[in-house]
């Protein structure tokens, strides 16, 4: 199988990303990882550079796995990159509303189709705004994220 795009803020990259990142390079020879610089949410905690750096060191054990970074829409840059399939995860019910509308706006627009990973079960409630809430009040992530990841909240956030 060809070439996959997994795309997100990674505002920071969780086991529930790292979980679908590895599935997908499994199942694809090439995957590209790509923060979006412009989510259209709120300020990031981390920079771009630094969300690519985050991805970078937690992926560093997929040989076919590299990192990139866009800014506008996501389908010129995935016909930039030859990407063959946007690969997304489902958390819940609740994601595949808006999921869907973006994969079939996506698909219209580029011809690429997304491919969905319901996540694992036990990975099911995380999300980014969850891991910064818990972190900013200094509770303990290491069930959530990467032991770099949480090292580099603790040091966001401070003592
Ligand atoms: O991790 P997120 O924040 O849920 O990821 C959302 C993301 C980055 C995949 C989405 O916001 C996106 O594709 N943004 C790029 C802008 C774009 O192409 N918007 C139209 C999509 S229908």
């Amino acid at each position: 199988m060809p070439k996959a795009l997994i795309p997100g803020s990674f505002d920071p990259v969780t086991f529930g990303h790292l979980d679908v990142i590895e599935r997908t390079s499994r199942l694809f020879d090439h995957v590209l990882v790509a923060a979006v610089g412009n989510p259209g949410k709120a300020p990031p905690l981390f920079s771009l550079d630094e969300r690519q750096a985050m991805l970078a060191e937690v992926t560093a054990h997929l040989g076919n796995v590299e990192i990139g970074a866009f800014e506008g829409l996501l389908v010129d840059f995935a016909l930039a990159h030859g990407v063959e399939a946007i690969v997304k995860g489902l958390r819940a019910v609740s994601d595949f509303d808006f999921e869907l509308q973006m994969a079939q706006v996506n698909e219209r627009m580029s011809g690429i189709a997304t491919v969905f990973f319901p996540t694992a079960p036990e990975h099911s409630f995380l999300s980014s705004s969850l891991v910064r809430e818990v972190a900013r009040f200094g509770g303990d992530v290491s069930a959530m994220v990467p032991a770099p990841i949480a090292q580099r909240l603790k040091e966001r956030f401070g003592p």
